[in-house]
């Protein structure tokens, strides 16, 4: 049986929503939707460790890790589940959202049901960052600060 999952997100100015679709458990997972509210350009975008929001997005704690990987982009071989890599907003802001991902799963014990979706104010480095960025870029990828945020909740199957 296919599972379904939607996150709406939320933050002071960026807003969106965004449905995980996952056919069964060996098949990769389907992240689709639209956020407004962006600066033009790249933005950071994770699946956070919890699906709490009682400190805003600060309380989605880090990125979605339970194999203890080091941060990376989304086609790495080495990198959190919750790595997405980045969309891209155009010039009205606005970011269409449409990953297709293998590690991300909405069956078993590492579902990402329940977890958050967080989307940045910058650019996620995935990984990448070289000089006194290459720290951070290993737990964070440098991508700044948590623009929305919203709970992964199960949908109702299409
Ligand atoms: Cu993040
Ligand atoms: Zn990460």
């Amino acid at each position: 049986m296919s599972n379904r999952a939607v996150a709406v997100l939320r933050g002071d100015v960026v807003s969106g929503t965004v449905w995980i679709t996952q056919n069964s458990e060996s098949d990769p997972a389907v992240i689709e939707g639209e956020i407004k509210g962006l600066t033009p350009g790249l933005h950071g975008f994770h699946i956070h460790q919890f699906g709490d929001s009682t400190n805003g997005c600060i309380s989605a704690g880090p990125h979605f890790n339970p194999f203890g990987k080091t941060h990376g982009g989304p086609n790495s071989e080495v990198r959190h589940v919750g790595d997405l890599g980045n969309v891209e907003a155009g010039a009205d802001g606005v970011a269409k959202v449409k990953i297709t991902d293998k590690f991300v799963t909405l069956y078993g014990q590492n579902t990402v049901i329940g977890r958050s979706i967080v989307v940045h104010a910058g650019e996620d480095d995935l990984g990448q960052g070289v000089g006194d960025k290459a720290e951070e870029s290993k737990k964070t990828g440098n991508a700044g600060a948590r623009s929305a945020c919203g709970v992964i909740a199960l949908a109702a199957p299409q």
